[in-house]
């Protein structure tokens, strides 16, 4: 066992290891039994996630009755409604402090807890980094809240809501009626959202027990999940199955396969860029749209569907999209059982054809992410076709520049706003660099005076992120961003935006030359973010953009699990 280099023996280094840690532990907790972390992040102002306290009391009775010794270890978390500016500024934070608390500690394997959107892939880069046996329990969403006898999908009715609000089709007072009904209980959003996609993807990567994603968090059977989990990491230290035998690029191809029958959020796609770079595989954007954009939506779930997590669990969940998918899985991936993920699947029945269709009855023929390239984005920009207006996916109209998000908020609703239905809002430093972190503002409102009129969707371009609980036309993680001197610092409004979403482009009618003679808006540069001091300027000075999943340069790949010098 690893950390045996800090237990064995009797010198006077494993005596004081070995003594601090006692606190009531028996003699053979230290045998050369496999410890085993929680790396737990439960936290009071993350409240997605603060029931994995709980959670993680059953991963321990697991570890205990495996023969291993568990022990939590609290990790950075973030709460996504409650960071500031947004809290993907801290997921490379919080990826280099499970790193490297998993190196520094004497561990031999963890069970990562997350459950709120940045959780589990902050958790997933970290134990690639240190490639140590790792398992995942994803802390599930919360069952579904109703109002006024309808159910609520967190955030997506938020949107939509507030939406009918400024359409004076909703009462303020009745839109914040439905303030204490929307959260339902403990979990994390119910929509399929980033929390839920990810909490999918880890299980489509192979790195939950089958069948876990998706459970509610307040469903008992998590906590015989968790237990379950808490039995089998001990078996994996045994037989050291690590995060990159399990993490293949077969794994991701199943992933990208799961993120489209799903409808899963835009945002896996930086986040599974993220974590391919840390175990040292080659996934580019060109992977998802050549796997996933023709694969077919199974899930009718919000945003881009009707019903929620609660549903999805009940009709069969993950287990039931896998068995529609048996074919096209590559067969070469395995999981954390240390057998293949095809022969994990089980029956897969379908036990609700409204919320997860069969493959030849799907929601829609295609779904997944789309790639676009032009002279806006040289290095790629996606759009996720299931969530967007058909009738825009193929659109020619006028650019409205907005320089920030503060030039955004300060003229939207402006009656005086040039804009028209047919105009496509083009919104600039919202990148990785500019803002920082890459915000989910992509999803820009619809102009006021365009609401009026009954306008719902408009084509919208951006250097940022969109929520997984939102939809519409909307084009984003434009790379290079503006920050970074793309071209989308060089727009000017009025000029004509091309999108055709089936040839995959996206350009501005604008001539090579002339817009390498442009200069980038002086207005967008002032607002880029310009910190002096501290993670934001660590952050802006090593971030890399979003086709590559937007990790700090100096964190690709991974140091495996050695510690440099021993404690003296
Ligand atoms: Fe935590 Fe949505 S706010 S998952």
């Amino acid at each position: 066992m690893r950390s045996s280099h800090w237990y064995a023996g009797d010198g006077r280094d494993a005596y004081i290891h070995r003594a601090w840690m006692r606190r009531g532990n028996p003699d053979s907790a230290f045998d050369g039994r496999p410890q085993i972390a929680i790396v737990n992040t439960a936290s009071d102002l993350a409240p997605c996630n603060t029931h994995l306290d709980e959670i993680a009391q059953s991963v321990k009775n697991g570890i205990w009755e495996a023969g291993g010794v568990p022990l939590n270890l609290p990790m950075i978390s973030l709460g996504e409604t409650q960071v500031r500016p947004t809290a993907m500024l801290w997921r490379n934070m919080a990826a280099m402090a499970t790193e490297e608390m998993m190196r520094a500690n004497p561990i031999d394997g963890a069970v990562l807890l997350g459950g709120c959107d940045k959780t589990i892939p902050a958790l997933l880069m970290g134990a690639s980094s240190v490639d140590l046996p790792s398992i995942v329990v994803p802390g599930g969403p919360m069952l579904t809240g109703t109002f006024r006898g309808s159910p609520l999908g967190c955030g997506t009715d938020v949107w939509r809501m507030s939406e009918e609000v400024r359409a004076g089709l909703l009462s303020k007072a009745k839109f914040l009626d439905s303030e204490s009904a929307m959260i339902r209980s403990r979990g994390h959003c119910n929509t399929m959202g980033t929390a839920s996609t990810m909490g999918i993807m880890a299980e489509a990567l192979g790195m939950t027990l089958p069948g876990v994603a998706g459970t509610p968090a307040a469903d008992s059977r998590l906590l015989q999940a968790a237990h379950n989990t808490g039995r089998r990491i001990v078996e994996m230290v045994t037989s050291d199955l690590k995060p990159s035998d399990v993490m293949t690029k077969a794994s991701f191809e199943n992933a990208i396969l799961a993120l489209a029958a799903i409808g899963g959020s835009t945002n896996a796609v930086v986040h599974l860029l993220a974590i391919a770079g840390r175990l040292g595989i080659k996934l580019s954007l060109d992977d998802f749209d050549r796997i996933g954009s023709r694969i077919p939506l199974l899930v009718n779930l919000q945003p881009s569907g009707k019903f929620l997590m609660e549903d999805f669990y009940r009709a069969g969940g993950l287990s039931a999209v896998f068995k529609q998918l048996e074919k096209l899985l590559n067969p070469q991936a395995i999981t954390v059982t240390g057998k293949s993920i095809t022969s994990t699947i089980g029956d897969g029945e379908i036990f609700d054809s409204e919320v997860i269709k069969s493959i030849d009855a799907p929601l829609q023929k295609e779904a997944g992410i789309a790639v676009l390239r032009g002279n806006i984005a040289p290095l790629g920009a996606v759009i996720k076709p299931a969530a967007a207006s058909p009738a825009l996916l193929k659109h020619s109209g006028p650019a409205l520049v907005f320089e920030s998000i503060e030039d955004f908020h300060a003229r939207i609703d402006s009656d005086d706003l040039d804009v028209t239905a047919d105009s496509v809002l083009v919104l600039r430093g919202c990148g990785p660099k500019g803002y920082p972190g890459m915000p989910e503002v992509a999803n820009m409102k619809i102009p006021g005076k365009l609401v009026a009129h009954g306008v719902t969707d408009m084509v919208r371009i951006c250097d940022g992120r969109m929520s997984g609980t939102a939809y519409g036309t909307v084009i984003l993680h434009v790379a290079p961003e503006s920050a970074a001197g793309g071209p989308l610092s060089k727009i000017l409004s009025g000029d004509i935006i091309e999108l055709d979403v089936a040839a995959r482009t996206l350009n501005v009618k604008v001539s090579e030359s002339e817009l390498a003679a442009r200069k980038a808006s002086v207005a967008t540069e002032n607002a880029y973010a310009n910190p002096d001091r501290g993670w934001q300027r660590m952050y802006i000075d090593h971030v890399m953009q979003a086709d590559t999943g937007a990790d700090l340069d100096f964190l690709i790949g991974s140091s495996g699990s050695d510690v440099t010098r021993e404690s003296h």
